[in-house]
């Protein structure tokens, strides 16, 4: 799917369907800190007017998620806990570079990412989550969450070569494949 190398490991889809709460909890957490994201990327690069405009429409969208999930742990009586972090993201952050602008081609690429396996998890569950209004919320995000992939490398495009985007969009898919093949199949939404 999309950029991505590997697929889940079919042990994270059976930790999720018996841990929905869980799942919509760290979910939740995700949509805020996609928003939060595009925000920061507005404040880091105010002269780049594409990126603007995008972003501004992501990050209402991704607030919007926030609300709709925010909504349904309401309605299954789940109070929202602390975000416990997201170790998945953290390690693709490790490796953007510093310097610009490589910097923000790196976190263009690592927001595409992130999208990227959001989208093939949401199916996921779109296909196995135990309640009806589970599988119809992730399938209702799915298209969503597959254009948030496309807004970024779009924006990368714009600003650097295309040659150069698909190199580093390589360089991250094996980064990215590693990651996923270390991780243990937490009831979170990149566990
Ligand atoms: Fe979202
Ligand atoms: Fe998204």
């Amino acid at each position: 799917m999309l950029c991505l190398r590997s697929e889940t490991h079919p042990g994270w889809i059976d930790v999720a369907v018996t841990h929905p709460d869980e799942i919509l909890i760290d979910h939740a957490h995700c949509e805020k800190k996609a928003a939060a994201f595009a925000l920061a990327l507005i404040n880091r690069y105010p002269e780049r007017m594409r990126l603007i405009k995008d972003m501004i429409d992501l990050a209402k969208e991704e607030l919007d998620h926030f609300e709709i999930v925010v909504k349904v742990l309401e309605e299954r009586g789940v109070a929202l806990t602390k975000d416990t972090g997201n170790t998945y993201a953290q390690r693709l952050h490790e490796h953007i570079r510093k310097a610009e602008p490589l910097r923000l081609l790196d976190a263009l690429i690592v927001g595409a990412f992130i999208e990227a396996r959001s989208c093939e998890r949401f199916s996921l569950l779109a296909d196995h989550a135990p309640t009806e209004e589970m599988r119809a919320l992730y399938k209702s995000l799915l298209a969503s969450e597959a254009g948030h992939y496309r807004a970024y490398t779009d924006i990368a495009r714009e600003y650097f070569p295309v040659e150069e985007v698909k190199a580093r969009l390589e360089e991250f898919g094996s980064i990215e494949a590693d990651i996923i093949a270390s991780l243990t199949n937490q009831p979170t939404m990149h566990g």
